[in-house]
């Protein structure tokens, strides 16, 4: 929720004709729960789909659907004036037609011109529709002028069939646009590196050993680190969505030793770093160079340690800086954790049980314990981002009170 007296953010949710047009439904309600002013627009399409009384229950301010027939004479130009960000979920095929073509035919593309904030589509449509290259083109025309985009994701589409074109998870599309919209938390002016995924490390040029991290939690605290006013770096070894942001950078690495040089550099200038990645540990001594064959007979491989990269980065700390590890625990997950607190040097530990229901590797929930020196935290069952969130806010009460001690500056920020 807003600060009291910050005056809330404002979002034009643009909803067009598509099937996961209720959707966003879900997507306005939780807009709504994070404080944010929401204003729908429908296009007449839309309509077919899912009724305005939803919406304007739901909303900030009644849904809005015609260039003509509301109480304001020109209200594309006083909404796309007043957004901070113009969301579109879904967007059909047909609608990022007319955007990229720059047509003004209804409220929403009318709005789009009128404005000059943030602007984030997700698409969803069937898998040829979507993989057509007059799409595709769209699409990069939009980017090329700045619009961020949370592709679909692969599942389940209308009409029994499968393949990519379901609309990105509401969730994963609320966390983007509080990303993009934010610039004023707790954490603007720090630099916090996030790390996520599973690492890879190569067999031969076609075969890898990796765990099943699927960098849903490390990405969760970017985004939220992101949303928190922080300039981010995410160094991932997964593809996942992410906004197009000037205060994020998204670094792609596979393997343990990458991982570890990138994160080397971003520890000389980063306020925080989260070791959220599940780095392999042990890699193959050798990585074979051309394909092994079952005609090589069963492979023996020799492996060796791969990097500790957190301790590295706990040896290097610079003053005032805070590091955040992560422990995936089957058994006894709280004294684990604790053991692996002291072991690694760290300031905060985040325990996972994943042998427990919905915790852990590829749900979108979590439930950890957060430890730093004096406290143990239990966060229940919750989304990834809120467990994001709890960790973050132990990361800001640690840098508060060592600014403190220090009398570092940025204190007068928050
Ligand atoms: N980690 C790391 N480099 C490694 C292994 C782990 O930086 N080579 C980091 C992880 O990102 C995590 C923390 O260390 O933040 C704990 O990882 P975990 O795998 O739970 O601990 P290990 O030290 O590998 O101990 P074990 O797997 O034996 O429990």
């Amino acid at each position: 929720m807003p600060a009291e007296g910050t005056p809330a953010q404002r979002v034009v949710l643009g909803v067009t004709g598509g099937i996961s047009a209720y959707k966003a439904v879900e997507v306005c309600r939780r807009l709504v729960e994070a404080g944010v002013h929401v204003s729908p627009v429908l296009t007449a399409d839309a309509l077919r789909f899912v009724g305005k009384t939803t919406f304007s229950a739901l909303a900030s301010v009644p849904a809005q659907s015609s260039l003509f027939d509301e109480a304001s004479p020109i209200p594309h130009t006083r909404l796309g004036q007043s957004a901070d960000l113009v969301l579109v979920a879904p967007a059909t095929a047909d609608f990022l037609a007319r955007y990229a073509a720059g047509m003004a035919n209804d409220l929403l593309t009318a709005t789009l011109l009128a404005t000059r904030a943030p602007v984030l589509v997700c698409p969803a449509m069937h898998t040829e529709m979507w993989e057509h290259p007059s799409v595709q083109e769209n699409l990069d025309t939009l980017r090329r002028r700045g619009v961020s985009v949370v592709p679909p994701e692969s599942g389940a589409l209308a009409a029994g069939d499968v393949g990519v074109g379901r609309l990105a998870d509401p969730a994963s599309i609320v966390s983007v646009a509080l990303a993009m919209l934010g610039g004023r938390g707790d954490l603007s002016g720090r630099r916090v590196a996030v790390s996520a995924g599973g690492t890879r490390e190569p067999i031969d040029p076609v075969r890898h050993l990796s765990n099943r991290s699927s960098g849903k939690q490390g990405h969760a605290l970017a985004i939220a680190a992101l949303r928190r006013g922080a300039e981010v770096t995410l160094v991932t070894t997964v593809e996942r969505p992410v906004p197009a942001h000037p205060r994020l950078s998204v670094v792609r690495v596979d393997t343990a030793a990458e991982m570890e040089s990138v994160l080397s550099i971003e520890s000389d200038k980063a306020d925080v770093i989260v070791m959220a990645a599940a780095v392999a540990d042990f890699r193959p001594k050798q990585v074979a160079t051309k394909k092994l064959t079952k005609d090589d007979g069963v492979p023996n491989i020799v492996f060796e340690p791969t990097p500790d990269i957190l301790c590295g980065l706990v040896g290097r700390r610079r003053a005032g800086q805070v590091i955040v590890g992560f422990a995936a625990e089957t058994d006894d997950p709280v004294a684990r954790g604790r053991r692996k607190f002291e072991r690694k040097g760290v300031d905060i530990m985040v325990v996972n049980d994943v042998s427990a229901p919905g915790v852990g590797f590829d749900h979108d929930t979590n439930a950890v314990t957060i430890m730093t020196a004096d406290e143990t935290e239990e966060v229940p069952l919750t989304t990834k981002d809120a467990v994001a969130d709890a960790v973050l806010d132990k990361v800001v009460a640690l840098l508060a009170g060592q600014e403190g001690r220090t009398g570092a500056p940025g204190a007068e920020e928050h």
